[in-house]
Formats: structure tokens, C-alpha cells, sequence
């Protein structure tokens, strides 16, 4: 009875499993003889009508007692044997273990491989190989949680601790934080994938993606994150007015902002922008824009730099394609696997959140969670209720329909009708 635990993939699982059911099953035992007594006699010793009711005086009985002294002192010794012993096994590490570095930080997962290659959000690791998670947090307490593994433990600023397993099954298994750490604790997930051996060794010696980066001139490593990091959402390239100043002509530009000083846009102006970037907003704009504050790099941000004074408006500018995402086979995807690939690739996230927030936290659009299914007001005052044709009609004409509190700001995005069907799919999922 209760079988409820997550799939078992690593060797010690089975044992966790095992111990876990003992004392789930000895507690509902007594829990129904304990309770089941007391409401037996309840109802067998009841008063009846007014008759006169004497309490016997009953002095004890020593064979009962030395009973229920023994037996739950056998039991209980019994259970933390085995606990201690199953413990002891799950955190000693196998001499031959690959460690795999993690770092903690709101709110996100990053991994690290003995040949230098890393990884956020993706961790991979061959199966049948015992594996050694060494970790450490950039800021506050997180906690590194896989369930299908039967591992967790707490990732702690200044410190090194560690989880180890051999994973026995390939496949996909998530990871989550499971320490309260903030605003996104939620959504601070990774994905833990277990591949055959040749797999893991073939995708640990691929370097093209970092070598690629590394390769980039630092304009073009701008123009990559312009769209990777969704600032397309609300910087144009090409003059005109969306949410933000356009990036052409940025370079040097001089201005207002909308306290009356004047600025001029050099480079201390535009990092300032990333990092705080309600410190200063142009005149005429409504400040609205996420801090990339610990999102991107000081390389990153001097690319971003060396990006904007490429586009002094001397040559038109090509929107650099996102990177080279993973070749994944959609077919095998479900269509809410699909849709969350889309939210990621058409950067859905810039401006729709998965937590909840909204305007109120100066999101651009309303939040995904418990989305499907919600009802609400256009800014018109009529009423709507979001199921899949008001889903599909705000993706197709985004600016049509505005809910109440929001700007009309979205793009057209442009997707096809199975697309939408997948953005619909993952929306579905996002439950409140
Ligand atoms: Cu990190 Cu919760």
C-alpha cells in the first residue's frame, strides 16, 4: 500500500525504497491497531441512558508493560541500524567516481567537467559509472535534490559538500533546488541526463559550441546574445520605437533622462543600463526593464558593447541567428516538451514568468502559471476567459486584446498553427 515513490535509477535507490516502505508500513500498522482500539472502545465503554457507571480501578499489568517497552525498543534499533547502514553506503565515494563541479546560484545550476567543459541547467553523466556531485553556492543556501536518485543535500556558500550515486538507468531526470531561496526558488530546475557510455564520451569531447563562442569577435558574440538573451523583445535595431530606445545609433547618442540630467551613451552608461537598469530611464520610456545583474559576463557585456558601436547605422545589420541549439528530434518530443522548447527559443521569457509575477514586478506581460483556464478583463472592460482559441488569438495578434495592467508590446511572433498547439500544450501544464 503507498507505493508512491519517484522511479528508482540509481543503484542505492532500491535500498531507500525498501527502508522507507518498513517504517511506512510498521506506522500505519500501529497507526490502525492504536487508533482502531481507541475508537472500538470508545464506542464498546460508552455510557448508555443514565445508569450508574463505576470506573474499575485497574493497577497494571507488568507482562503488557515490559510488551510495549520491548518490542518498539527492538524496532526502533532495528530501523536506525539499517538507516545508519544505508546512509553509510550513500555517502561513501567510490575511489573511481567522476566529479562533476556544481555551483549554486539564484537561481540557476551551473556544472563543470574535469576537461573544463560546462554546462547550466544540463547535466549529463554516463550511466553505470559512479559519479561524485561536488558542490558550492555563489550566494545563499540552495539545495541540490535528485529524486529519481534518492540524493540530496544542501549547497552552502564558502563550503564544499557532495552527493554521490551510480545511476543504473539512462534517460531524463530533474533536478530541483529544494532549499526556499527566493524569488525564482520554483523555477530553479535542471535536467540530469543519463547516457551510454560512448554517448557521454562523445558529448564531453564536443567543443564546438565553447570554441565557437571563443572564436566570436566580441561583436559578434553582441549580436548572439541580442537575441539569446531576448533584448529584441524591446530594442529594435533599426530605429524604431518598441519598448525601449533602439540599439542603432546607441553608441555615443546623448539625451535626457526622465530625472531632467543628461546623459550620453558610453560604455559606463550602457553596463549601468544592464545592471541597474531603473537607475536611468531615457525620457519618454516607462522603466521596465529585468536587471541582467549575474546573467551575463563582463565579456558578455563588453560584447554586447562592441555590438551596439557596430551599428552606427553605416551598414544594415543582420539579426544574428540564436546559437546553434541542440539537434533534437521533435517527433520524439511530447507536445508540452515542444512548447517549453519554444517558450526558451522564441524568448517567451523575457516577458511571460512561470512564478506567478506580473506587472506588479515590472514583468511585460502576464505570468504562465495557472494561466490556462483563467479569467479576467481586456483594458476595453470586456471580459475574457483564456482557453485555447483567446491563446491563439493572442499569439497570432498579439497587440489586439491587451489584459488590464499590461502595454500592448508584443511581437508577432509568427508561428505556425502546431507551434501554437505546443505553446498551448506547455501553458496547460503550468498549473497554478
Ligand atoms: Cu535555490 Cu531554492
Amino acid at each position: 500500500m503507498f507505493r508512491f515513490m519517484p522511479e528508482a535509477a540509481s543503484e542505492i535507490a532500491p535500498e531507500v525504497d525498501k527502508i522507507n516502505y518498513w517504517i511506512l508500513d510498521l506506522s500505519l500498522f500501529f497507526t490502525v491497531v492504536i487508533v482502531g482500539a481507541m475508537i472500538y472502545f470508545a464506542i464498546r465503554y460508552k455510557q448508555k441512558g443514565d445508569a450508574p457507571h463505576e470506573t474499575p480501578r485497574i493497577e497494571g499489568n507488568n507482562i503488557l508493560e515490559v510488551i510495549w517497552t520491548v518490542v518498539p525498543t527492538i524496532i526502533c534499533i532495528f530501523i536506525a541500524y539499517y538507516g545508519i547502514a544505508v546512509y553509510g553506503k550513500m555517502r561513501a565515494v567510490p575511489t573511481d567516481a567522476m566529479e562533476v563541479n556544481v555551483t549554486a546560484s539564484s537561481w540557476k545550476w551551473d556544472f563543470e567537467y574535469a576537461n573544463g567543459k560546462k554546462t547550466t541547467h544540463e547535466a549529463y553523466i554516463p550511466v553505470d559509472k559512479p559519479v561524485k556531485f561536488l558542490l558550492t553556492s555563489k550566494d545563499v543556501l540552495h539545495s541540490f535534490f535528485v529524486p529519481s536518485m534518492r540524493v540530496k543535500s544542501d549547497a552552502v556558500p564558502g563550503m564544499y559538500t557532495y552527493v554521490t550515486f551510480k545511476p543504473i538507468k539512462t534517460g531524463d531526470y530533474q533536478i530541483f533546488c529544494t532549499e526556499y531561496c527566493g524569488k525564482d526558488h520554483s523555477a530553479m530546475l535542471a535536467k540530469l541526463h543519463v547516457l551510454p557510455q560512448e554517448e557521454f564520451e562523445k558529448w564531453l569531447e564536443d567543443r564546438s559550441v565553447e570554441e565557437a563562442q571563443a572564436a566570436m569577435s566580441p561583436a559578434k558574440l553582441g549580436a548572439t546574445l541580442y537575441t539569446q538573451k531576448g533584448c529584441n523583445a524591446c530594442h529594435s535595431l533599426d530605429g524604431s520605437r518598441v519598448v525601449g530606445p533602439s540599439f542603432l545609433k546607441i553608441f555615443g547618442r546623448k539625451g535626457k533622462l526622465d530625472d531632467g540630467t543628461e546623459y550620453v551613451a558610453d560604455e559606463n552608461y550602457i553596463k549601468n543600463s544592464i545592471l541597474n537598469p531603473m537607475s536611468q530611464i531615457v525620457e519618454g520610456y516607462v522603466g521596465q526593464m529585468p536587471s541582467f545583474e549575474g546573467q551575463l559576463s563582463d565579456d558578455e557585456i563588453g560584447g554586447i558593447i562592441a555590438f551596439m558601436k557596430t551599428l552606427d547605422g553605416s551598414a544594415p545589420v543582420e539579426e544574428a541567428a540564436p546559437a546553434e541549439e541542440e539537434k533534437v528530434d521533435l517527433s520524439k518530443l511530447s507536445p508540452e516538451e515542444r512548447g517549453e522548447l519554444l517558450y526558451k527559443s522564441k524568448t517567451c521569457f523575457t516577458c511571460h514568468s512561470l512564478d506567478g509575477t506580473g506587472a506588479a514586478e515590472g514583468k511585460l506581460g502576464p505570468t504562465w502559471k495557472g494561466l490556462y483556464g483563467r479569467k479576467g478583463k481586456f483594458n476595453d472592460g470586456t471580459e475574457y476567459v483564456a482557453d485555447d482559441a483567446y491563446i491563439t488569438g493572442a499569439i497570432k495578434n498579439p497587440t489586439q486584446n491587451i489584459v488590464e495592467g499590461y502595454n500592448p508590446v508584443m511581437p508577432q511572433l509568427g508561428l505556425t498553427d502546431d507551434e501554437i498547439s505546443d505553446v498551448i500544450a506547455f501553458i496547460k501544464a503550468q498549473k497554478e
